[in-house]
């Protein structure tokens, strides 16, 4: 059985998660939710958006325990600008002793999205472009053809400044009168930092800047630096309950 491990707050990574599922099967886990080391599965395949030139903090986090002998896949996502972010998830992975066997890299629909919005026409685009590309991935995994990213120069403690920093977007966060209180924002958030004070949304200091909150609270009540008027994106080509799931 294939482990395919995901992290996601829009649902692009899910999307690529559940089209290697239907593909080659495999179980697709949450990776804030999952406890194991990957040792039940043949083999892994990780997917991940690409945060800061990086990776999310629960993909750091994640990478030094998994089981250094199954074999480790990554398939990193990104909005607009990947830079060596699929190199320094291979040396990552082999500085922990990692069997990485191929990092791949793949455009989808930009997240990062609290001072600007983007075209619903690009959104749709960049949606129908990435298709040819996860199968063009598959047909590389499924027949052994695997691919390791270019050499990239870049330092490798710039990407963990980024991530020492993420946190402080969340203090940039706060709820509008248009909160309705539904709870959702605080069940969905991966790192449990958010929560009510006295009767209103708040933020602690545990951010990972995942923007799942900002994007998915269904009365856009959720804003960055007081301001409101940016569109929110949710891939939509996944069901949004899924997001967060074990699948
Ligand atoms: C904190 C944060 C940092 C990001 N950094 C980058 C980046 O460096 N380069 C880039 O092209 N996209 C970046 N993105 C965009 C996401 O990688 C991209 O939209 C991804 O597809 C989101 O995946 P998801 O829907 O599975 O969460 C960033 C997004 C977030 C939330
Ligand atoms: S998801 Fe939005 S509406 Fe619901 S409690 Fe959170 S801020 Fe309020
Ligand atoms: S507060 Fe919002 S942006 Fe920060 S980790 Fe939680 S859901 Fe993600």
């Amino acid at each position: 059985m294939i482990g395919i491990l995901y992290f996601s707050s829009t649902g692009n990574s899910l999307y690529i998660a559940q089209k290697v599922q239907k593909r080659i099967g495999g179980q697709i886990k949450y990776i804030p939710n999952y406890k194991g080391n990957g040792s039940e599965f043949e083999k892994i395949i990780l997917v991940t958006p690409i945060y800061s030139y990086g990776m999310p903090t629960f993909v750091y986090d994640i990478v030094p325990k998994l089981n250094k002998t199954t074999q480790l896949i990554v398939i990193q996502n990104y909005g607009g600008m990947a830079g060596g972010a699929d190199y320094f998830m291979y040396q990552y992975a082999v500085e922990q002793g990692l069997n990485i066997k191929a990092v791949y890299a793949m455009k989808m629909p930009e997240n990062f999205t609290t001072t600007f919005s983007v075209p619903k026409f690009y959104i749709e685009h960049t949606l129908k472009n990435a298709d040819k590309r996860i199968d063009d991935i598959i047909d590389s995994i499924c027949t052994f053809n695997y691919r390791l990213p270019q050499k990239c120069k870049t330092k490798v403690d710039t990407y963990f400044k980024n991530k020492s920093n993420w946190h402080l977007i969340g203090e940039d966060f706060s709820s509008t009168n248009a909160c309705i209180k539904c709870k959702k924002c605080i069940s969905i958030c991966p790192a449990n930092n958010i929560y009510f004070d006295n009767g209103k949304i708040a933020f602690s200091n545990k951010c990972v800047a995942c923007l799942g909150c900002y994007h998915r609270c269904p009365q856009k009540a959720i804003v960055y630096k007081g301001r409101n008027k940016k569109d929110r994106y949710i891939n939509p080509n996944v069901c949004e309950d899924h997001i967060g799931k074990d699948i």
